[in-house]
């Protein structure tokens, strides 16, 4: 397991961009592979979730080509994919295996899915519940909570479903399954989560319509290849937005990033604890909205977070764990017991490692409050396998007052392959 060093910089400044967005790039190949004709795919994350993706539909007969510029996908149609011969391993990624859960539900083939420790403790009957409401027949451990999970392919019929989670990956596995069901299926959520399936899906040609608290998908049409380009990831921006505000003298440009309004939570919360985020040309590309986005050195102030920002930002905590640790007064986390459930327990892990550097947390069930601090500690951190907090600990330690080690760090090519020289490329010290 390998350790990184992480020094305190005097600086962040340059221009950089942003590998691509990890839900639009899973989606890309997902959807690709069930529509008719060719999709091309640029600015594909080439992490090793969306690889997880793209390597279970190779095992599903279907031919993508990559030849490091362009992932082209040749589509076999809704009913084109044929029974894999061995388990699906969708490695960490919770979103390769809840959506797959759904999108395999309706084949008419058996098929296995399963992933790393961490994704194997993680909950799933909030994707096979729904699932089975539609005539979905899926088995796994401890009653179909956890995976491995075996799912034979049956007809599915459209349901109405209230999810007591806003969470895109239940929401996207149950629209995956109505694309296969019969009549109409509708999702509901307490609070809007990314939207990037309705999106995506509604330029392939399949019908959903979205409405004020859910999004309705009707069965049986068929999708059409098309050119997609990814955006650059604002959950891997996040990183960088925070580094940049919180390390004195920096100023940092970053292009091209996705900045759609289901996942801009973090720029709402940054610029209301005072970051100083400027967002320019904005334009639009493959029906998401992207942006450039330039940030400098603020001085930060605690707020309250809470309510329908927390699933806008729900991937972007573990940062802003560390922008409150240096914030002027104590900040309030509530609503995101969701974090318990990520990779690792994000709302444990970050509280641990923070205390660590030195800074006061009291943990609560559904979030935590974080007393700021004038100056880190440096410490050693753990990732607890999870490449979130992994970067948010290496963004931490350019801000205390000696080294910072960081644990077990080869997590991170799970999201962001190329973090480590992009960070200190851009860091003055
Ligand atoms: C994702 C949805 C979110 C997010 C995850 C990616 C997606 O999970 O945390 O990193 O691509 O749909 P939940 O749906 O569980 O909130």
């Amino acid at each position: 397991m390998q350790n990184y060093t992480v020094r305190p910089a005097k600086s962040v400044r340059g221009e950089i961009s942003v590998p691509g967005d990890k839900s639009i790039s899973h989606r890309s190949i997902m959807f690709g592979s069930i529509a008719s004709g060719v999709t091309t795919v640029t600015g594909f994350l080439r992490g090793e979730d969306a690889l997880a993706t793209l390597e279970a539909f190779r095992a599903m007969g279907v031919q993508i080509d990559d030849d490091g510029e362009t992932v082209t996908i040749q589509g076999r149609g809704l009913h084109g994919l044929s029974e894999p011969t061995d388990v699906l391993d969708c490695g960490n990624s919770g979103t390769s295996m809840r959506l797959l859960t759904g999108l395999l539900a309706g084949q008419n083939f058996f098929s296995v899915l399963s992933g790393d420790k961490y994704l194997r403790a993680r909950p799933m009957k909030r994707v096979v519940g729904p699932l089975a409401q539609m005539g979905a027949r899926i088995s796994g451990r401890a009653g179909g909570e956890k995976a491995p999970l075996a799912i034979q392919g049956s007809k599915l019929i459209g349901i109405e479903y209230d999810s007591p989670v806003s969470s895109a990956q239940v929401k996207s596995a149950i629209m995956l399954a109505g694309l296969y069901a019969g009549g109409e299926t509708v999702v509901r959520e307490p609070h809007l989560s990314r939207d990037h399936s309705e999106r995506m899906l509604r330029a392939f040609g399949a019908h959903v319509e979205t409405f004020p608290g859910g999004v309705k998908v009707r069965g049986g049409a068929e999708l059409t290849g098309r050119d997609i380009v990814v955006p650059g990831d604002i959950s891997s921006a996040a990183f960088f937005l925070v580094a940049a505000l919180i390390v004195p003298g920096s100023d940092l440009l970053i292009r091209g990033v996705g900045v759609n309004p289901t996942r801009t939570g973090i720029i709402d919360v940054l610029k209301g604890m005072g970051g100083d985020l400027e967002l320019t040309n904005l334009r639009d590309e493959s029906g998401e909205p992207v942006a450039d986005i330039r940030v400098r050195h603020s001085k930060l102030t605690a707020m309250e977070i809470s309510g329908d920002v927390v699933p806008r930002a729900i991937d972007e905590f573990p940062a802003i764990c560390v922008a409150a640790s240096l914030a002027q007064g104590t900040t309030v986390v509530r609503d995101a017991a969701e974090l318990r459930v990520k990779e690792t327990d994000r709302i444990s892990a970050m509280a641990d490692n923070l205390r660590r550097a030195g800074v006061s947390i009291v943990e609560t069930p559904d979030g935590m409050e974080i007393t700021g601090v004038a100056s880190l500690k440096g410490c050693a951190a753990d990732s607890f396998g999870d490449h979130r907090i992994a970067m948010s600990m290496m963004v931490a330690g350019l801000v205390a007052q000696n080294e910072t080690s960081v644990s077990d760090v080869e997590c991170i090519a799970t999201s962001f392959p190329g973090f480590v020289n992009l960070i200190e490329g851009v860091v003055q010290r």
